[in-house]
């Protein structure tokens, strides 16, 4: 294969460039599947013309000839006539040679040849517009042959708009980049407790008092007590806006999967028709978030007015699936119905969950009887899979698994990889998200088809979808940049075949989707370039030794204090003293990626080999003692890695500074985030000893520290007068959550960053 370099460097925007020499064998996401790229190229041309045959869509012709004009300004004219060079030609070829949905791309000197069927030439267009280079004000692209078809029918991207609402601008631009992509499926999720988001004509109040609510929770939705915004947030889309979205999905080849929720996650439908509850009501469009009691009472009544509902829907959205929710429905309603209970008996289901099945088997079977099938969240499996209906499997992989290897169609996308609304980077600079911790990497690495599903029952496994949920993504921005880059990883987990991923490969391919992202004012997280510092205890005196770890080709650069020296990390940095380390990750020693800074607090406990009795928790006991005197107290939104974990039980941490040590004052850096059962500590204990065996207490006496106190964060702050070689501090743990509390009857966790003492 001969390797052909094309020196790409984009404008320096906002963050200096991560230049590199770009090989074009390695520029297309998702990665084609068999793909050889010569040294000679082809000039696209005012004179360049398009020619296609009679089953070419016209949408994809002027798809193609948009595209062109935005990305190079060029006008291409687009003709039937055959004509021998200096084309693009558009071949419909539904042989066996080219998969369904697949197309041939040969790109030579003289010509562009796309050979392809169904969504194929679409496809082909995608690969082509991301090969296409400016250099010296040509316009190139390089002679290249590709033979591509996608590994799943299934590539989707869904949206949450309850949560917060995103316009038609907005909803046609997350198209146009899922279609960039070749992502196909773009499930919408329209209707949940914080709104309804639809346009239903028969139903005018779902939209009139369902679509509005009186305020929105500010920050985390575990931080107590609530805080609210109290302005009326809300918003919807016509049936005119609709079927506007839906005709623009089409001619990018994008099928729209609706989601109407039921039977929970419905309070904006029960604030607007509270008769459709099994209790009187009233009902409120939530203001925060979460799971509700309050879910569809199973009557008739009900089934009549969801038939109605999806009456319309089904009209609207000519694809084949129709999402209803099913996820997150509470029981307690129904156990306290005796409607509900007498329905159970009736027709002799075993509980509840067997309940749902029945309420969701009615649906799947109506949806059916208008062409339509029913996809739902891996609830649906609870009480029996419901005949017909297809699986999303989000709770981990098994219900996806389950339903397959019964027999029924299931999307995957599992909390673990498929969720953009989690986390990206752990960088303390992060913008509030959900939670979790979801790196661009760890998308890439998803295997859609679960190791133990046999063979014969891959089929059944459609695809994968990334999710964003929006309850922490208050604009498009925010969306924007919580899908960047992660979607462009999981749109080649749906296409590309395993055998031709590759990690390295594609973060090479990245730094040009990214100046692409610039040029088309795309926000996006340069997460990938992240550093991660590790302190470690300094062998060789007092304070630690700070790490820097950078990614694959890549070099830190740091700087400390106020001294604005930048420095290339050769070694670990000995800290001795409390300063702040700047660091970014570097290339050739531009900045490529965001700074993090290391707050490091010197304290006589800094880098002590601190003993713990009893150890952490083993789920969070990153770092083990030593993160107690790394000199860090501890990040919000706290993500794990600097804190210490005790279960119900005291943190007991014994020091020993080998000589006799003047202690003035212990502080306590630890969280109080109760909605999480992490709860205060009670009054700290400290104990002087000489020989490390008997101790005796040392009096402590509380003072305010001064400090502001950022919930969760705490600090507790002990003035105490002693002079020991070893010293023991007990953080006792707040014992059983009390009534009242989420966990209530649970042990609480009790959660330490730092014990500092000086
Ligand atoms: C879900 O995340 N509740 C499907």
């Amino acid at each position: 294969m001969i390797r052909f370099l094309l020196f790409t460097c984009a404008l320096l925007t906002l963050l200096p460039h991560y230049c590199v020499a770009q090989n074009a064998n390695v520029v297309i996401i998702p990665q084609p599947n068999l793909m050889v790229v010569q040294q000679t190229t082809f000039e696209l041309s005012p004179a360049t013309v398009i020619v296609y045959d009679k089953k070419t869509s016209k949408k994809d012709i002027s798809h193609l000839q948009k595209q062109i004009q935005r990305e190079t300004g060029l006008t291409l004219k687009a003709t039937k006539k055959r004509k021998p060079e200096n084309v693009i030609r558009f071949v419909t070829d539904y042989s066996i040679t080219i998969p369904d949905n697949g197309y041939q791309l040969f790109v030579r000197n003289n010509e562009i040849e796309i050979r392809g069927n169904f969504a194929g030439h679409f496809y082909a267009i995608q690969s082509l517009l991301q090969l296409i280079r400016k250099e010296n004000s040509k316009i190139l692209i390089p002679v290249t042959n590709i033979m591509d078809h996608p590994r799943f029918p299934w590539r989707g991207m869904h949206l949450d708009v309850v949560r917060h609402f995103f316009g038609k601008q907005d909803v046609k631009n997350y198209l146009s980049w899922m279609a960039r992509y070749k992502m196909n499926v773009f499930h919408w999720h329209l209707t949940d407790d914080q709104g309804w988001r639809i346009e239903i004509k028969k139903w005018p109040r779902l939209t009139s008092v369902g679509a509005y609510r009186n305020g929105t929770l500010k920050g985390h939705y575990t931080e107590s007590p609530d805080v609210y915004d109290t302005s009326r947030y809300g918003g919807f889309y016509t049936q005119n806006d609709i079927r506007e979205i839906v005709r623009y999905a089409d001619s990018l080849h994008i099928t729209i999967v609706p989601e109407i929720e039921m039977p929970g996650h419905v309070s904006a439908l029960l604030a607007a028709y509270p008769e459709l509850a099994c209790t009187p009501g009233p009902f409120e469009v939530q203001r925060t978030w979460g799971v509700f009691d309050d879910v569809l009472c199973p009557s008739e009544k009900t089934f009549s007015f969801l038939q109605d509902v999806l009456d319309e829907v089904c009209k609207l959205f000519p694809g084949k699936y129709i999402h209803i929710g099913g996820d997150e429905a509470p029981k307690v309603r129904w156990k306290n119905s005796t409607y509900c209970q007498s329905l159970i008996k009736q027709h002799q289901l075993k509980d509840e969950n067997g309940l749902q099945s029945w309420f969701v088997q009615r649906i799947v079977n109506y949806l059916q009887s208008k062409g339509k099938r029913a996809i739902g969240w891996d609830e649906i499996l609870d009480g029996g899979l419901a005949k017909g209906a297809a699986v999303m499997s989000w709770r981990g992989e098994q219900g996806g698994l389950d339903a397959a290897l019964a027999g029924h169609y299931a999307v995957m996308t599992p909390g673990s990889h498929c969720y953009f609304d989690h986390y990206q980077s752990a960088y303390p600079t992060e913008p509030l998200a959900f939670g979790g911790y979801t790196t661009v990497e760890k998308v890439y690495s998803y295997e859609p088809v679960p190791k133990i599903l046999p063979k014969e029952k891959h089929e059944y496994i459609l695809g994968t979808q990334g999710n964003v949920w929006t309850e922490y993504i208050p604009d498009f921005s925010q969306v924007q940049y919580m899908i960047f880059p992660r979607m462009l990883a999981l749109a080649e987990v749906g296409w590309t075949q395993p055998g031709n991923k590759n990690w390295t490969m594609f973060k090479e391919k990245l730094p040009i989707h990214f100046s692409w992202m610039e040029r088309e004012g795309i926000r996006y997280s340069r997460a990938v370039y992240d550093l991660k510092f590790i302190p470690k205890p300094n062998p060789n005196g007092p304070g630690i030794l700070l790490h820097i770890e950078t990614p694959d080709g890549l070099q830190a650069q740091y700087r400390i204090g106020k001294d604005q020296t930048m420095r290339t990390y050769v070694e670990p940095i000995p800290l001795q003293e409390s300063a702040i380390v700047y660091a970014v990750s570097a290339k050739d020693e531009l900045p490529v990626g965001a700074y993090n800074t290391y707050n490091y607090w010197h304290h006589l406990g800094s880098g002590n080999a601190v003993t713990l009795t009893p150890p952490p928790h083993q789920q969070y006991s990153n770092g083990g003692a030593f993160t107690l005197t790394d000199g860090i107290t501890g990040n919000l939104p706290w993500k794990g890695s600097e804190w210490l974990g005790f279960l119900g039980e005291d943190l007991t941490a014994i020091y020993d500074f080998q000589k006799p040590t003047a202690i003035g004052s212990i502080r306590v850096v630890s969280l109080a985030d109760e909605g999480s059962w992490i709860h205060g500590h009670r009054p700290v204990q400290v104990f002087a000893s000489e020989d490390g065996l008997t101790y005796k207490a040392v009096r402590v006496k509380k003072v305010n520290s001064g400090f502001a106190q950022t919930p969760p964060l705490q600090e507790a702050f002990y003035q105490c007068q002693a002079t020991t070689r070893y010293l023991k501090v007990v953080v006792p743990n707040s014992g059983i959550i009390p009534d009242g509390k989420p966990g209530a009857g649970h042990r609480a966790w009790l959660f330490v960053s730092e014990i500092i003492i000086e």
